[in-house]
């Protein structure tokens, strides 16, 4: 195997509703034959400080409420994914926001009817990316 680029680092929550309907072995799979590295995994029950630390950037919008019930509502799995580009590669593969929207062989596309339980979440930059990992994976950025 041989690279040109080194590799980036993206964080990745396979949210509560994709550990209730036993679906975290199908996306995992997923990133791993895309060819994406698991750097770290870890199962997790976030309470609303941390939903609002980690959705800092949306806590105004009308949606956050529902949107925090929501993410504290169960088991999530928090991961670090590396690889080739893997920010622009991860968000890719999980499709766009709305589920009932997001093109078929996506992830959101293939699994979910709504824009709120859409079964991933996965850093859209480098800056947060950095801020995310630092986040949920202390010291491992
Ligand atoms: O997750 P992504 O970056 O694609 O979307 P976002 O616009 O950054 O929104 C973050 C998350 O908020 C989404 O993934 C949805 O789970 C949730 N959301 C929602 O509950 N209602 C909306 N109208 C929009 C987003
Ligand atoms: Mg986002």
């Amino acid at each position: 195997m041989s690279t040109t680029t080194p590799a980036e680092r993206t964080l990745v929550l396979l949210k509560p509703d994709a550990v209730r309907r036993g679906l975290v072995g199908e996306l995992l799979g997923r990133f791993e034959r895309k060819g994406l590295t698991i750097d770290a995994m870890e199962l997790r029950t976030i309470d609303g400080a941390a939903a609002d630390a980690h959705y800092a950037e949306h806590t105004e919008q009308p949606w956050y409420p529902p949107l925090r019930a929501f993410v504290t509502s169960g088991p999530l799995v928090a991961l670090v994914l590396s690889g080739d580009e893997a920010i622009t590669v991860t968000r890719a593969l999980i499709g766009s926001t709305d589920g009932r929207k997001a093109a078929a062989g996506t992830i959101r596309g293939d699994f979910s009817l709504s824009n709120r339980e859409n079964l991933v979440h996965a850093s859209d930059s480098p800056e947060s990316a950095k801020r995310e990992i630092d986040l949920w994976f202390p010291g491992q950025a």
